[in-house]
């Protein structure tokens, strides 16, 4: 990818220094439950404060569909950013306006200041370009450090930078470059990635992207369901993305039956169909091409398990994303911490392992085990390993 500025080129002495962070935490009742996009935006931060400019944060919350929705308000964020750094974090319930134009006017420098969620205007996500004007008129240099957004073209990371000139990417944003570019750029082989989850849409082009590079590519979760259709399996009431066989099509045929690079499950946990997945469905286990009708796969079965877990062993470079199972109701999660408990161990044996996003980050962050590099991003780091330049470096 083309190299993009980073925040130590930048003179942030006395500026305002506009800053995109990706603040989008799970919450429940105004509580943060998982704070490490919160922490992992803090170097940029403090970096800002010590070479003495003023931060002015934005960042968005959720899909509040451009309107102001209370329980999507960025307030809890400044309320932990205070605690985390020590120092007051002003909060602005308001995004754009003349109210925000005059508290920022107010900044000195190691001033803080986060900004309402940027989703609560429809023209973030649409990327107007007043909008962004608004919010480019806020700062004199621009930094984007959201990773997590940064596949996104939208106001906040895409159109204000258009009219902003000095501008860099933060601390975070580099690390997961540097971190996600050594998957691309001459991985030890074998190397080997294992994909599962739901949303085969940005989940194709990754195997697509890595193809070529990547010497086994493991599927698991929903996603394989479509891909044993597609091959002539019977996956019964099993969760099917057909608008998308097309695309499954061509994945197969790009990673060549005849290597057999690509590895679907040969059994699987299945339960009787039901809306709702529940802890006390009875399950049996089926073979993966001959799931029968009425009956639905909820997790990979002991022999693919067994089989997934050799061909890990076996990696020199290893990209995850997404459970294999209905990784959130138990006892569905096996498949999942089996094959987590694997690439621990193989990250224990000095191999360079990386997880990217959503379920996956949270098996390795409600636990001890290891992994060479865990990814604030789901959707980005996805587009980063396929190969696509992000909407975000593209306007750096
Ligand atoms: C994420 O959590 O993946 C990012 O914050 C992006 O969120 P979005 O998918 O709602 O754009």
């Amino acid at each position: 990818m083309k190299k993009v500025p980073f925040i130590k080129d930048l003179n942030v002495k006395d500026k305002k220094v506009l800053c995109r962070f990706d603040f989008n935490v799970p919450l429940s009742e105004g509580k943060i439950e998982d704070d490490n996009r919160i922490v992992a935006s803090l170097p940029t931060i403090q970096y800002i404060i010590d070479n003495g400019g003023s931060v002015i944060m934005m960042s968005h919350l959720g899909r509040p569909g451009g309107q102001a929705v209370e329980k999507f308000s960025l307030r809890p964020v400044a309320k932990r950013l205070s605690e985390l750094l020590g120092t007051e974090v002003q909060f602005n319930g308001k995004t754009v306006g003349p109210e925000v134009e005059e508290k920022v006017k107010s900044l000195e420098s190691g001033d803080l200041l986060l900004l309402e969620n940027t989703r609560f205007y429809p023209e973030e996500e649409e990327n107007d370009k007043e909008f962004s004007h608004l919010l480019a008129n806020l700062g004199n240099v621009y930094v984007n450090d959201a990773f997590a957004t940064a596949h996104r073209a939208h106001a906040s990371t895409y159109g204000v930078a258009e009219f902003i000139h000095d501008k860099a990417v933060g601390f975070l944003m580099m690390k997961e470059i540097e971190q996600l570019s050594k998957l691309l750029e001459k991985p030890e082989s074998p190397f080997t990635v294992v994909l599962g989850g739901l949303k085969l849409k940005t989940k194709i082009p990754v195997i697509k992207g890595l193809a070529p590079i990547a010497d086994n590519i493991l599927i698991g979760g929903a996603m394989s369901f479509s891909f044993i259709k597609v091959k002539g399996g019977n996956v019964g009431d099993s969760v099917l993305e057909m608008s998308l066989f097309d695309k499954v099509e061509e994945a197969i045929s790009i990673t060549g039956e005849k290597d057999k690079k690509l590895h679907l499950p040969d059994d699987i946990v299945v339960i009787d169909r039901m809306e709702k997945v529940e802890s006390s469905s009875p399950w049996t286990v089926s073979p993966a091409f001959e799931i029968p009708d009425g009956k639905m796969g909820v997790d990979i079965g002991p022999k693919t398990v067994a089989k997934y877990k050799e061909i890990i062993s076996n990696s020199k470079t290893l990209f995850w994303n997404g459970p294999v199972g209905v990784f959130e109701v138990p006892p569905f999660d096996r498949g999942t911490w089996e094959i987590a408990r694997e690439i621990g161990a193989l990250t224990k044996k000095g191999v360079f392992t990386v997880v990217g996003g959503g379920d996956t980050d949270k098996v390795f962050e409600d636990s001890d085990i290891s992994v060479s590099y865990l990814s604030t991003g789901g959707g980005a780091s996805l587009e980063f390993v396929s190969g696509k330049e992000l909407a975000a470096f593209k306007v750096m």
